[in-house]
C-alpha cells in the first residue's frame, strides 16, 4: 500500500463520522510506537512531522522510517504530513521528500511568530495548494492563530477563526482541511483550570461546520495532559507544573460537528517521558539503550491506542483502498476544470 494522502484519509473519516489522530514523530521509537498502536486497533493514522523533526532526525532517516513503517504494516493507511510548514518553500521541499500532505501555516509569517495580515495566509497558502494538488498532495490551511509561544509554534495572542472569513479562506485556497483556532494552545501548559466548551470556544466549530459541511477541520494543540502521567512524571523526580489540557470530551463534541484531523504531540512525549523516567530510577545498573526504549515505545503505543479508539477511528483501517498520488491528482486536474 503506498503513503496514503490526507484528503482521502479524511474523506473517508467524514463519510464514517470520526476523527484521526496526527501523531508527531521525531525517531523511530516514536514511529514504531505510533504505527503499532494504530496496527492494534486497525485504524488509519497521520505522522506528522515539523521543521524541527525533520532537522533532528534528518530528511533522509525520516523518509525511510516512514517507508518502512508502511511496509511493516501494509494493511494500515498511513499519512506522512508536513506539520506547521513555515513558507511555501519548506511544503515544497517537504513534497519532494515525499510527503503526501503539507500544512502551510499562513497565519505566522515565516518566523513563526508574528501573526500575518489576511491576504498573506490567502497567497502563500494557494501557492502551496497549487504546487502540491498538481501532485496529488493533500494541503492543510489555517486560520486564526493558537496560543501559547513556548514551543516555538504561535504568537502568544489568541486570534479566534472568524467563520465567515473561512468560507472566504477556503473557497480562495482550495485548502483540503482548515486548522481553526477555538483557544487551544500547543505544549503541556494550556489552561490553568479544566477548560468549559466556552473557553475553547467549541461554538465556532460548530458554525463553521454550517457553513463549510465539506471542509476537514483540523484540531492543534489536542493534547489532554493526563493528570496521571504529570503525576508520574514528577514522582519520577520531574518538576511539571499544575497543568490541564484539552478534555477528550469535547475533542469529542468536535468531531461530532467536522473535525476531523485531531493533533497529538505532548501526550506522547509526556508518556515517553514518565516510561524514561521511571525506568531510569528502577533500573540504576541498567546501561542498555533498550532497557529504556523499549518501554518508551510501548507507552507511545497506548497513547495512539486510546486516543484512536476515543476519536472513533479504530476498526477503519480496512475500509478503503489507499489511492495513490496520481490518481489524487488526477481528480485534483479534474476538479479545476469543473468535471
Ligand atoms: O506544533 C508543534 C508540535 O508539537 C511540534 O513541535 O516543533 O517542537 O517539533 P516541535
Ligand atoms: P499538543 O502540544 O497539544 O500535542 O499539540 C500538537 C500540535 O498541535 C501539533 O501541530
Ligand atoms: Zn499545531
Amino acid at each position: 500500500m503506498p503513503l496514503a494522502t490526507l484528503r482521502q484519509v479524511l474523506d473517508e473519516a467524514a463519510k464514517g463520522g470520526y476523527g484521526v489522530g496526527a501523531f508527531n514523530v521525531n525517531n523511530m521509537e516514536q514511529l514504531q510506537g505510533i504505527v503499532s498502536g494504530a496496527q492494534e486497533v486497525q485504524a488509519p493514522v497521520i505522522v506528522q512531522a515539523s521543521r524541527g523533526a525533520i532537522a533532528y532526525a534528518g530528511p533522509q532517516y525520516l523518509r525511510n522510517l516512514v517507508l518502512a513503517a508502511v511496509e511493516s504494516a501494509p494493511e494500515i493507511p498511513i499519512v506522512l504530513h508536513l506539520d506547521h510548514g513555515d513558507k511555501p518553500e519548506t511544503c515544497l521541499m517537504a513534497i519532494e521528500l515525499g510527503f503526501t500532505s503539507v500544512m502551510m501555516d499562513g497565519s505566522l509569517l515565516a518566523d513563526g511568530k508574528t501573526p500575518s495580515d489576511y491576504d498573506y495566509n490567502v497567497a502563500v497558502t494557494r501557492e502551496v495548494a497549487e504546487a502540491a494538488h498538481a501532485q496529488g498532495v493533500s494541503v492543510e490551511g489555517e486560520l486564526g492563530t493558537l496560543g501559547g509561544i513556548e514551543d516555538g509554534h504561535g504568537s502568544g495572542q489568541v486570534h479566534l477563526t472568524d467563520p465567515d472569513q473561512a468560507v472566504d479562506f477556503v473557497e480562495q485556497t482550495g485548502v483540503d482541511a482548515l486548522a481553526v483556532a477555538i483557544g487551544t494552545s500547543h505544549g503541556a501548559y494550556k489552561f490553568t483550570q479544566k477548560p468549559t466548551g466556552e473557553v475553547l470556544a467549541m461554538h465556532l466549530i460548530e458554525e463553521i461546520h454550517q457553513k463549510l459541511p465539506d471542509t476537514h477541520m483540523v484540531m492543534h494543540g489536542s493534547s489532554s495532559v493526563p493528570q496521571s502521567l504529570v503525576d508520574r512524571i514528577n514522582a519520577a523526580g520531574g518538576k511539571l507544573e499544575a497543568t490541564f489540557g484539552v478534555p477528550v470530551e469535547e475533542i469529542q463534541q468536535g468531531i461530532r460537528h467536522g473535525v476531523r484531523k485531531v493533533n497529538v504531540d505532548t501526550d506522547g512525549r509526556l508518556a515517553i517521558t514518565a516510561a524514561l523516567r521511571e525506568t531510569l530510577n528502577a533500573s540504576p545498573k541498567e546501561f542498555d539503550p533498550r532497557a529504556f526504549f523499549r518501554p518508551a515505545r510501548e507507552a507511545m503505543k497506548q497513547v495512539v491506542i486510546e486516543r484512536l479508539t476515543q476519536f472513533g477511528a479504530a476498526g477503519h483501517a480496512g475500509d478503503y483502498e489507499v489511492l495513490p498520488l496520481e490518481e489524487m491528482a488526477k481528480r485534483y486536474a479534474g476538479e479545476r476544470v469543473g468535471v
